[in-house]
């Protein structure tokens, strides 16, 4: 039977930067589902509907979900004839509207191109990276054309929950210096995450690796400076945290293409807001614990 799982492990910060409450169904009944489920609910997929593998033929003849937004399915269970699936998926009027994407054992260039000429959108092969993985389920959702009243209903949503992005008093450090800081690596964020709704993200990356490197960075100095300066006993663990975001920042800088893709917009958005963001609410807020405790 299909086993539906609502949005498990969801964090709100992770409804708030995916707000589209999207659905992804997975098609598959061995380790990688629960994998594939993982690494979905991690970056904040909205839920999950799983089909056994033993109904998987009957339903893709039948295809009665009315909430479904993609398809994931295994191309290599030995369960299903993949290639029929996906067939009549695409035949159906409810199924044929939907993205696919696969995934399978092989990683030659021309099992992209068979299953892409039979109708799917994508192709990932294992072993699955979650990163690129969530990657490409979120770059089809984004690309998927909504029809007008689920457009609506996206875009009211999306306001809303870009309007809740703003800097609000739960991130503040009571240290005014640090404050006017994370109030603009924040109002920095929110630009890349309204631009990348609108599509236009791309244009923004460069700035915005720049401003990660020039004014976080010098952030950080700043703020340790004042660590030093109040002896906040957490000091060298807080420096070693920030060395971490500026390797991988590093990283990011030598990787960088022009322009960027959606993968890669999607990452810096990723890395930003479970790091950075995470690093603010969490590790930052410690040390104006600790200054106000000694006043
Ligand atoms: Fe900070
Ligand atoms: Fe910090």
């Amino acid at each position: 039977m299909a086993l539906k799982i609502p949005g498990v492990g969801l964090s709100e910060e992770e409804k708030r930067i995916y707000p589209m409450g999207k659905i992804a169904l997975m098609i598959s009944l061995d380790m990688l589902r629960f994998k594939v489920e993982k690494a979905l609910r991690q970056f904040g997929i909205s839920e999950i509907q799983t089909i056994g593998a033993k109904i998987v033929a009957l339903t893709s003849k039948n295809f009665t979900y009315n909430d479904i937004e993609l398809i994931i399915i295994d191309v290599d269970s030995p369960d299903f004839n993949a290639y029929e699936v996906i067939a009549n998926l695409k035949k159906g009027i409810k199924s044929a509207i939907l993205p696919i994407l696969a995934i399978g054992n092989r990683s030659d260039a021309s099992i992209a191109t068979q299953l892409k000429t039979l109708g799917c959108e994508d192709y990932i092969p294992k072993p699955i990276d979650d990163m690129i993985l969530s990657s490409k389920v979120l770059q089809l959702l984004r690309e998927r054309k909504p029809n007008t009243e689920i457009k609506t209903h996206i875009e009211e949503k999306s306001k809303l929950e870009t309007l809740k992005l703003a800097w609000h008093a739960e991130f503040e450090t009571g240290i005014q210096a640090i404050d006017e800081e994370h109030h603009e690596i924040i109002k920095q964020y929110q630009k890349l995450y309204a631009l990348m709704k609108d599509g236009l993200g791309h244009d923004f990356y460069e700035d915005f690796l720049a401003f990660l490197s020039s004014y976080v960075i010098s952030h950080f100095e700043n703020e340790e400076r004042i660590q030093q300066e109040i002896g906040y006993p957490q000091m060298d663990v807080h420096k070693h945290s920030h060395s971490e975001f500026k390797e991988k920042l590093t990283s990011f800088i030598q990787d960088k293409k022009v322009p960027p893709s959606n993968q890669d917009l999607l990452k810096i958005n990723l890395f930003v807001k479970d790091w950075l963001i995470h690093h603010i609410y969490v590790e930052d807020r410690k040390i104006g614990a600790y200054y106000k405790s000694q006043k």
